[in-house]
């Protein structure tokens, strides 16, 4: 079976048929860069845009990066317009689409759901929480495979400071940090989650999952085992189809 999944994300919106059964894209992904202002209403062109693309008419699932309440509802939105606060975004992208079904999802829950059946959390049971490292701090909690949604671990605390803000990979970016002194910062970044919430198993996600040879041999001192995400940059795309599905 097939499902559209879209993935929003601070710099482009990506798109293409999911094949839920090998849960990989079913052809090459398609992308625009997000609209800035990213408001509701130019994002909304840019996911027609994706869509309309392929043709498709079908079920579609989007990540949102931001809290997500039933499949609809947006309830922050930290790195993208603040406009998007209490916008039904179901209601809004199916209307763009023509009136085709539409789940939205946080786009951490999206890479977590993905990485949990198809990739590095498959079969894994006790407390597993994917995180994705981007612009901001993804997350996705899951206790034997079931999912906790919206978990916001980016904006825990750290050193004053919203954590994300220091431990992302923007930040290491705007900073010009080193992979070491990046690495240090998520060092510290994984042991505060580790005291909250004794994980058996992080996945770390996002771009820089690619990368993961760079900076974990230089994360020392956390009891649960770390492994790079598997599906990679696909994981948010993936899993939104993966939760139209359900939904549908
Ligand atoms: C948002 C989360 C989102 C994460 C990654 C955070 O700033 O609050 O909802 O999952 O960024 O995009």
């Amino acid at each position: 079976m097939q499902i559209f999944g879209v993935d929003i994300g601070g710099s482009g919106i990506k798109g293409a048929p999911v094949d839920l059964d090998r849960g990989d894209l079913a052809q090459e992904r398609f992308k625009v860069l997000t609209p800035h202002p990213s408001t509701p209403d130019s994002v909304a062109d840019g996911v027609r845009e994706v869509v309309e693309h392929f043709g498709w008419r079908g079920p579609v699932g989007l990540t949102f990066p931001g809290v997500v309440t039933d499949g609809a509802t947006i309830r922050t939105a930290a790195n993208v317009d603040k406009s998007w606060v209490d916008t039904d975004a179901r209601a809004l992208f199916s209307e763009r689409l023509g009136g085709l079904p539409v789940t939205v999802v946080n786009d951490g829950d999206a890479a977590g759901v993905a990485e949990m059946h198809f990739g590095a959390g498959k079969d894994r049971r006790g407390v597993v929480i994917l995180l994705t490292f981007g612009t901001g701090i993804g997350s996705a909690l899951f206790v034997d495979g079931i999912l906790v949604p919206n978990s916001e671990l980016g904006h825990l605390e750290l050193h004053g400071q919203d954590a994300e803000k220091r431990a992302s990979s923007k930040a290491k970016d705007d900073e010009e940090l080193t992979w070491e002194h990046w690495a240090h910062r998520v060092q510290k970044y994984l042991a505060h989650v580790e005291m909250l919430f004794t994980p058996d198993l992080f996945i770390i996600g996002g771009g820089v999952s690619r990368k993961a040879h760079k900076f974990l041999p230089f994360i020392e001192g956390i009891q649960a085992e770390i492994v790079p995400a598997q599906l990679q940059n696909n994981a948010g795309i993936v899993g939104a189809a993966m939760r139209a599905a359900t939904d549908g």
